[in-house]
């Protein structure tokens, strides 16, 4: 997925433009949205596909995680969670209904549960709690999603709903928590609460351990991850999908993703480098400009240079996930994944 947090993907890329470097799925946010523009203009604008001119299908993320990472103080209660805006400072209120009805008015293709994601460092006892509370939510969730997608002026009655495994680092929480949720049958499942803090073989390792006991014929998403290395493991350890805004963020700072690793355009280096970012590659960048002039772009704060290396990691990113796609379809998913990690040896800086 392509991330456009306050729908619009950051760096000036377009909807449009989206349709020329093969995304598959765009992700907005419901928290951001129901601050700004607020979602009952989203709403009274036919929902968020139309607002934003966007054909493609649209996941939004449930508020749950951005109110933690966020929002200044928090309290957190059984019924759902009281914070301040990070905008404005104002006294706000979500719990489960109140996400379930914000997503409803938006009308995305996917919302997600309204979840808790405890921080990496929590100990079990308070991980035990807040994973339990986790479940009664997502129990809310689907009742009142069930609810809204019955009523008459829903903008989309199919909209799906997504499960968020929870848990931390702890084998025993992450694997009842997946059994429990698992027996809700919901659209989807996401494995949440990871890329935040831990390091990547404590990551490998709970995916290793959670992910068989998912429901092997629905998709499986992980939340926030991640590199493309990141990405080709846990493709091994059963996920399918994924978000992140690596690919538009260090796009925007001048990081760029290839093949053989990650450059750095502002790189003295590039000054009089002719050639396109990567050779071969099928972007709107790479098929017009070279590292020098895209360089110069930076430099000199051009809007058009932020875009064109947006557009050229979303292609990167866009383009791994068909390569894997491929690989796993041909049964060569292990020959391609070690390749591809091989040939990111090489960095420049
Ligand atoms: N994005 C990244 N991690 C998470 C998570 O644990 N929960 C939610 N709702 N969103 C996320
Ligand atoms: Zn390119």
């Amino acid at each position: 997925m392509n991330v456009a947090t306050v729908a619009a993907i950051k760096g000036g890329v377009s909807t449009e433009d989206l349709e020329g470097i093969d995304t598959q799925v765009v992700l907005s946010n419901t928290y951001h949205l129901h601050l700004r523009p607020g979602d009952d203009v989203v709403y009274k604008m036919g929902g968020l596909h139309k607002f934003m001119s966007c054909n493609k299908p649209i996941l939004t993320d449930s508020g749950g995680f951005q109110v933690f990472s966020l929002a200044k103080t928090r309290r957190i209660k059984e019924e759902g969670v009281y914070f301040h805006s990070h905008i404005d400072g104002h006294k706000l209120f979500m719990g489960p209904e109140e996400s379930m009805r914000i997503q409803s008015h938006l009308g995305s293709t996917i919302a997600m549960a309204f979840d808790e994601c405890p921080s990496a460092k929590a100990e079990h006892e308070y991980v035990q709690m807040s994973v339990d509370r986790t479940t009664r939510w997502l129990e809310r969730c689907k009742k009142e999603m069930d609810r809204l997608n019955g009523l008459e002026y829903t903008v989309n009655k199919n909209q799906m709903l997504f499960g968020i495994n929870q848990g931390a680092i702890f084998d025993d929480i992450r694997i009842e928590h997946a059994k429990r949720i698992s027996e809700l049958d919901l659209d989807g499942y996401a494995v949440g609460g990871l890329a935040v803090g831990e390091s990547h073989e404590e990551m490998y390792h709970v995916l290793e351990t959670t992910v068989p006991y998912l429901p092997e014929n629905k998709p499986t998403y992980l939340m926030g991850v991640g590199t493309p290395a990141n990405i080709l493991e846990a493709v091994e350890r059963g996920v399918d999908f994924f978000d992140c805004v690596y690919p538009s963020r260090n796009g925007r700072h001048g990081h760029l993703y290839t093949n053989k690793g990650h450059i750095n355009l502002l790189n003295a280096r590039y000054e009089l480098d002719d050639s396109p970012i990567e050779e071969g590659c099928g972007c709107p960048a790479c098929r017009r400009y070279s590292k020098a002039y895209i360089r110069h772009l930076l430099k000199s704060g051009e809007m058009l240079g932020l875009r064109l290396c947006v557009l050229h990691n979303l292609y990167f990113y866009n383009h791994m996930m068909i390569e894997i796609r491929d690989a796993i379809e041909k049964g060569e998913y292990s020959a391609y994944k070690k390749r591809k990690l091989d040939g990111f040896l090489e960095y420049d800086s």
